[in-house]
């Protein structure tokens, strides 16, 4: 993805990307997605707090503070993962590119500070650990496997859903009262059943962008209070 708002990643190289998530089409289809919106995220979010879980190399956070400073919208911004070398280098693309968050917070989604995020986030992005794996597989990271440090980034269990259904189910806690969601989801995640679901909990959900690559169908979903 070449966009004026990609951010330099010079300072990792192939190596890294044997434990850490290469920025691959869904980070970019979830920056268009953001991009797309950037009018509606404006004027109707006005956002000041922005979340990213599972930040991996920082790309998509980088990419909504260069996108956001163009368009003179002021964030304050905390990203997370699970893994600690993701953490590092996305830190570094951040002082890199001369963005923020200085620190990104090594936890398991937003362990440890949940509860002082209360209706407090009003962009929550996340490109989750979406493939579904069979039930012998195991999903996040552990710690005598160092190949589970790029499992992690994967792996999503039934459905591929388990990680991202733990996001969903906090979103009523964690969303300001204009806040929104961006998430990416595949096919088999069936995001017209996240959607239903997510409508009786108050909440519309809107497939912003749309994209088949190979043999994998990404969505990018709005998610917004009703
Ligand atoms: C598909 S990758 C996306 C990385 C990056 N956001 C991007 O779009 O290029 C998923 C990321 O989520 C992280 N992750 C997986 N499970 C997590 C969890 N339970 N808590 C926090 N981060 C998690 C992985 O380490 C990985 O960096």
């Amino acid at each position: 993805m070449f966009s004026r708002f990609s951010p330099i990643l010079n300072h990792i190289n192939q190596k890294d990307f044997q434990f850490v998530y290469e920025p691959s089409e869904d980070s970019f289809l979830l920056c268009e997605g953001i991009e797309k919106n950037i009018n509606f995220i404006k004027e109707e979010i006005k956002p000041t707090i922005c979340l990213e879980i599972g930040t991996g190399t920082g790309f998509v956070t980088c990419f909504v503070n260069k996108l956001f400073e163009e368009n003179k919208v002021s964030c304050f911004y905390i990203t997370t993962d699970i893994n600690h070398k993701a953490a590092k280098i996305a830190n570094e693309t951040f002082k890199l590119n001369c963005v923020e968050p200085k620190e990104t917070i090594i936890t398991d989604l937003i362990e440890g500070f949940e509860s002082r995020l209360k209706n407090s986030i009003d962009l929550l992005l996340f490109n989750p650990p979406y493939v579904p794996t069979d039930p012998s597989e195991k999903i996040g990271i552990d710690p005598l496997d160092q190949n589970s440090l790029l499992s992690s980034s994967w792996a999503g269990g039934k459905n591929g859903m388990e990680v991202t259904q733990i996001v969903l189910d906090k979103l009523d806690f964690l969303l300001s009262p204009n806040g929104c969601c961006f998430i990416v989801a595949l096919e088999e995640n069936q995001p017209e059943i996240i959607a239903k679901n997510l409508f009786f909990k108050g909440f519309r959900t809107a497939v912003v962008k749309k994209k088949e690559i190979e043999d994998e169908k990404l969505y990018i979903l709005k998610i917004y209070r009703k």
